[in-house]
């Protein structure tokens, strides 16, 4: 048989995903198993994107699926891309928070969003690297796209994360409870208890107000918790399962509204700052954001979340200023 083969994709969607950890190699692999696009993995660690791709392809009879995975070191191969993931960077030890990870991951952040832009210029970018509001923050000033092609993924899991914890509370299933989460992916992340339901009933109706307030601790917590567990590196099933979801929506233009990492100007009277907020996202990024209607009480934690990131913005700044970047 005489070979017509070639390794272009084919126009196939193109996913690329910089930082080949544990987040980046899991949601390889969702991508991948839920046929949505071939895949580009990109480490810098020779060896081990590419290692990471033969293994999955080697899984593609057996899961049903015949999509492309190229591990690579180099940029090159990202080119064409409809949307880039960046979670290149350090993770959390035990007693760290996300914001001890600033220093390290900014550059790293930086540079993967200039590398990557170069060679996808139509791009949307998706950052999940932490802290993850800074991150993103930094990596849309890099890459100088409009605030409709960049986001950060962190509302998707912390909303699920909250789901989660209604669902063991009641002991329901878990796809029956709807909550969202907004503000920063940190301490001071707004979780909405009077949004939440079980089939549309609010939980309001089901739980006291002293376990809700548990609840949104433990969902506050959610990453330390699994940090403080497994002592090296943190969560990343659930934070892989997130991250697809806004790939998908984005992908097949499902306009879903998603609590998403969005640069803000003038939404929620907050200026000039990414922070969680409800967004549709279709095939163009975010299509738009929803102004929900917020208690004093949620206004006022949202800002302070705001004020947090803020802060981390301006000490990020000032890191990249003292450090030259490639
Ligand atoms: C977490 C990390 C991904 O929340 O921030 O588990």
């Amino acid at each position: 048989m005489s070979s017509f083969s070639s390794p272009i994709l084919c126009n196939l969607p193109r996913i690329t995903i910089i930082g080949a950890g544990r987040v980046g190699s899991t949601l390889t692999q969702r991508i991948a198993e839920k046929n949505l696009a071939d895949v580009v993995l990109l480490d810098i660690v020779e060896g081990m994107p590419q290692g990471l791709a033969l293994d999955l392809i080697e899984a593609r009879g057996i899961e049903l699926h015949n999509r492309q995975i190229i591990g690579t070191n180099n940029y090159a191969d990202t080119s064409g891309s409809q949307i880039v993931v960046i979670t290149a960077g350090i993770p959390r030890k035990p007693g760290m928070s996300r914001d001890d990870l600033l220093k390290t991951n900014a550059k790293i952040v930086v540079e993967a969003a200039k590398k990557a832009i170069a060679y996808s210029p139509n791009a949307i970018f998706i950052i999940v690297t932490n802290p993850l509001d800074v991150m993103t923050y930094l990596a849309w000033q890099a890459t100088g796209l409009p605030r409709d092609r960049i986001m950060g993924m962190a509302g998707v899991l912390d909303s699920a994360r909250f789901e989660t914890f209604i669902a063991l509370e009641l002991g329901v299933l878990p796809a029956d409870v709807k909550a969202m989460v907004l503000g920063s992916h940190g301490d001071l992340m707004v979780p909405l208890s009077r949004y939440a339901t079980v089939n549309g009933i609010p939980i309001t109706e089901l739980l006291n107000a002293a376990t809700i307030e548990r609840l949104v601790e433990r969902t506050r917590n959610g990453g330390a918790e699994i940090v403080e567990l497994m002592q090296t590196g943190g969560a990343f099933f659930a934070p892989a399962s997130a991250t697809s979801v806004m790939v998908e929506s984005i992908l097949l233009n499902q306009s879903r509204l998603l609590p998403v990492a969005a640069y803000l100007q003038g939404e929620y009277e907050l200026e000039d700052i990414v922070i969680g907020v409800p967004c549709r996202l279709g095939c163009g990024g975010i299509e738009s954001v929803l102004e929900l209607n917020l208690t004093d009480d949620e206004k006022a934690a949202l800002r302070t979340s705001a004020q947090s990131v803020r802060k981390n913005i301006d000490r990020a700044q000032e890191i990249l200023a003292s450090i030259s970047l490639t």
